[in-house]
């Protein structure tokens, strides 16, 4: 059966781009979706400093604005990070939890992505969350059960009802700026093996109460992410279970970027009519 999910188009600039960059950046993607229509979800999520200068070019147009990170505590004293309560109170729409360079370099775990994703659906705020394997994981023939363990981790103490507004991004750390993109048809395994966690997960909590079998991971959208260019969203796109792009490098590119949103309409066009074709 064909599942409406949306499409998503988010762009990661990390730690590029000062306020004033960001403006230029993000006006000329507003320019370039202006007049469109049937466009995917997109979501740009600059620097904290540029949230700011972000969100006013955006106000009132089809592009959400996002952030890389946060806090999952309302305030207090954590000096150096943002809340979401901050976020929201802006107009954020969106976060990214647990960004592989979040756990490779900040010390973030499947434990504190628990509780920011906890903190995020609290609050509002669209999550994007990150899973995926290293290299040595990959080669090592590790890839599902590390994405296994991440994604339900990530899910503890998360009903079943918050999963619709859940999105996950299945982003290979050994393809995340390195120009080594995953084989389409690969990242499309491992999209389809989370969106099998997340109905695992939830038939087995139901499962004590009622025997269910849970669906809801058919209806979470799965990005793929790790060096996503216009010349290869295409093929990765073209697949079911792919539901959309998390693109770093090429998001920092407004020609780029359009071109991979212009992918993004094609698909959500696509599964559109296939899902009035099946009537569903
Ligand atoms: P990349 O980054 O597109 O530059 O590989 C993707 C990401 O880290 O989200």
């Amino acid at each position: 059966m064909t599942t409406q999910r949306k499409t998503i188009i988010a762009g990661n600039w990390k730690m590029n781009k000062t306020p004033k960059e960001a403006r230029e950046l993000a006006s000329a993607v507003v320019e370039s979706v202006k007049t469109k229509t049937d466009l995917p979800e997109i979501v740009l999520c600059p620097a904290f400093v540029a949230l700011h200068d972000v969100l006013e070019v955006a106000k009132g147009t089809p592009v959400n604005v996002g952030a890389q990170h946060m806090d999952y505590r309302d305030e207090g004293a954590f000096t150096g990070e943002i809340s979401p309560v901050m976020l929201t109170s802006m107009g954020v729409t969106h976060v990214i939890i647990g960004h592989s360079e979040r756990r490779q370099f900040f010390g973030e775990t499947n434990a504190t992505v628990n509780l920011r994703l906890k903190a995020a659906l609290k609050h509002k705020l669209i999550p994007i969350v990150c899973v995926g394997e290293s290299l040595d994981e990959r080669e090592e023939g590790l890839t599902d059960a590390v994405v296994r363990r991440q994604v339900a981790a990530a899910l503890i103490d998360i009903d079943e009802e918050s999963t619709k507004t859940l999105v996950f991004a299945y982003e290979p750390v050994w393809a995340i700026g390195t120009g080594k993109t995953c084989e389409a048809a690969e990242a499309n395994r491992v999209c389809l093996l989370i969106r099998g966690v997340v109905n695992e997960f939830y038939s087995r909590a139901e499962g004590g109460h009622k025997g269910a079998k849970s669906t809801a991971g058919d209806h979470v959208p799965i990005l793929y992410g790790g060096s996503v260019k216009a010349s290869n969203v295409d093929e990765q796109l073209a697949l079911p279970d792919i539901d959309g792009s998390l693109v770093g490098g090429a998001s920092l590119n407004a020609g780029e970027f359009q071109s991979i949103i212009v992918a993004g309409a094609k698909r959500q066009t696509t599964m559109a009519s296939k899902l009035t074709r099946s009537g569903t």
